[in-house]
């Protein structure tokens, strides 16, 4: 961080090289007012989480210890998360339970975390989001309650340079950025 400015970890729960939920995250940055400075934080090649990865710090993959760096130095989080049979994808549960090991030392603790979920189906992945909320709840992350981000229908809301195509949702998408830079600060942190 620098000048103020903070620095936010974007981590997008979809894989797919077509992603919406990709595309939505980089919309956020695009939207993002100047306070802060939002980068995307891949986590498609961490392996599955082991437990014996962290018993013996030899066998730690390098990939593991570069994710945890990279997340204690952030200021906060968003997720942007799509939604897998009315949960959470795999690959970002695996990565929230890497930030949360080994034991004691939890990344994500205390950090403001802001969620969105992106969905081609009618739901806007609000099972997703809930699920997400919980497990941000118990590793511990300050989550920004409102404005709640469930975009349905979503195939043709961005392009992949991160333009909306839609005002009303380029609208709600900078209101929730406005909204986190505000949950970011030092007095909301504080309170
Ligand atoms: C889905 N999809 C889906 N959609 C939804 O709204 N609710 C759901 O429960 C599910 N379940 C589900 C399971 C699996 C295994 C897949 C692969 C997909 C559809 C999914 O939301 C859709 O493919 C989104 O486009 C995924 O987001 P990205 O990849 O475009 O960001």
């Amino acid at each position: 961080m620098s000048n103020n400015v903070k620095d936010i970890a974007v981590l997008v729960g979809s894989l797919r090289k077509d992603s919406i939920n990709r595309k939505a995250a980089l919309a956020l940055a695009n939207l993002a007012p100047a306070s802060l400075r939002l980068d995307l934080l891949e986590i498609g090649h961490l392996p599955f989480y082991n437990q014996d990865f962290d018993a013996d710090a030899a066998q730690t993959p390098a990939s593991y210890a570069d994710f945890r760096r990279r997340l204690a130095a952030a200021d906060g989080v968003i997720f942007a998360t799509p939604e897998y049979n009315r949960g959470v994808p795999a690959v970002l549960k695996n990565a929230i339970d890497i930030g949360t090991r080994p034991y004691g030392k939890n990344v994500w603790s205390g950090k403001p975390a802001g969620v969105i979920s992106v969905t081609l189906g009618a739901l806007g992945a609000f099972g997703a989001n809930q699920q997400l909320r919980q497990q941000l709840a118990n590793v511990n992350m300050r989550v920004l309650q409102q404005p709640e981000i469930y975009l349905a229908g979503a195939a043709n809301l961005f392009d992949s340079d991160g333009n909306v195509a839609v005002d009303s949702t380029r609208d709600l998408l900078r209101a929730f950025m406005d909204a986190f830079a505000a949950w970011t600060a030092p007095a909301a942190v504080a309170a």
